[in-house]
């Protein structure tokens, strides 16, 4: 038991230094509980506000994919470059090792292939599984204007109910169906429909005109989807566009994973996200990057 006799007062109260009023650094997340937080802080880095996360959950609906064949002989190796990482249960448990300790952002959401609707998605992870897997929030399809458009909405909301209960954040992820056009009027539709449903970060396509309305216009973060392989400068052009006007990083797949040099590529995206490095210099980075690795002969 503590010794209560000649216990000295406390003097050291500093009225003259404030309280530090915790604002936090990410849009819209200031009054969210402190574990949703930390959580948000797994994902983007609070020095830059930014993320670059490596988005490898293809295999939910397209299956095996270009470059993801073996996932722990050519993503494994790129996890240090990663701040978060968005993958499948099944891949996190089989082939990521538990050592990885920035964000993973767990696809929650699945059910049909490219065979089928793509819209026709459920609930593909329980709540319990993701706060067994310690996940830094859970993702899920919206399909604004697809066939399933309610379905997947309420998908979405029942993942943040049961993401609050626990303090995981939930993605929303702006899924574009081929007849949906990707302009700034539908990306704006769509990413304030998940963030006015309750997501506490939301991805989406970056587009040439408007892109700076689509992330005003959002109450808390996008990150840019990277979509089709693009060459190296155009992706990190599309980046440096899209952070530059507002995105709170990336969320980037295939122009990572099947660019001729992925490791090179992913800290050159690094660059531009967490330091606004122009594209033709990031550009010059990742030649340099891997040039140097084709000498190592790797
Ligand atoms: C979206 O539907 C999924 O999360 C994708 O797996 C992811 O967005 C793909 O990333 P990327 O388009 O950059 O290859």
């Amino acid at each position: 038991m503590a010794d209560t006799e000649d216990v000295k007062d406390a003097r050291n109260y500093l009225p003259g230094v404030p309280a530090p009023h915790d604002g936090f650094f990410l849009k819209g997340a200031h009054q969210l509980d402190w574990g949703m937080r930390n959580r948000l802080a797994r994902i983007f880095r609070p020095a830059s506000g930014r993320t670059v996360m490596l988005a490898i959950d293809h295999g939910y609906f397209l299956g095996p994919t270009t470059g993801l064949e073996r996932v722990d002989v050519t993503i494994v190796p790129l996890l240090e470059h990663a701040d978060a990482l968005m993958c499948t249960r099944g891949i996190l448990r089989s082939t990521i090792p538990a050592s990885f300790g920035n964000g993973v952002v767990m696809r929650a959401s699945g059910g049909p292939s490219t065979l089928k609707e793509l819209s026709n998605e459920q609930l593909a992870v329980d709540i319990e599984d993701a706060v067994r897997m310690n996940v830094a929030a859970m993702a899920v399809q919206v399909f604004i204007g697809g066939e399933h458009e309610t379905q997947s909405v309420h998908n979405m909301t029942r993942l943040v109910d049961a993401g609050l209960r626990y303090g995981i954040p939930t993605l929303g992820v702006t899924a574009v169906g081929k007849d949906l056009a990707r302009d700034a009027r539908y990306l704006g539709l769509a990413t304030r429909i998940c963030a006015e449903l309750g997501a506490q970060v939301v991805k989406t396509y970056y587009c040439d005109r408007g892109f700076e309305a689509v992330t005003a216009g959002c109450p808390v973060p996008i990150v840019m989807a990277g979509g089709k392989k693009l060459p190296e400068l155009d992706a990190l052009t599309m980046a440096y566009s899209a952070v530059d006007q507002g995105a709170a990083g990336v969320d980037m797949g295939r122009n990572i994973f099947q660019s001729e040099a992925p490791a090179a590529m992913i800290q050159a995206v690094g660059k531009v996200v967490h330091q606004l490095m122009k594209p033709a210099r990031a550009y010059e980075y990742y030649l340099s990057l891997k040039e140097e690795q084709r000498k190592r002969g790797r």
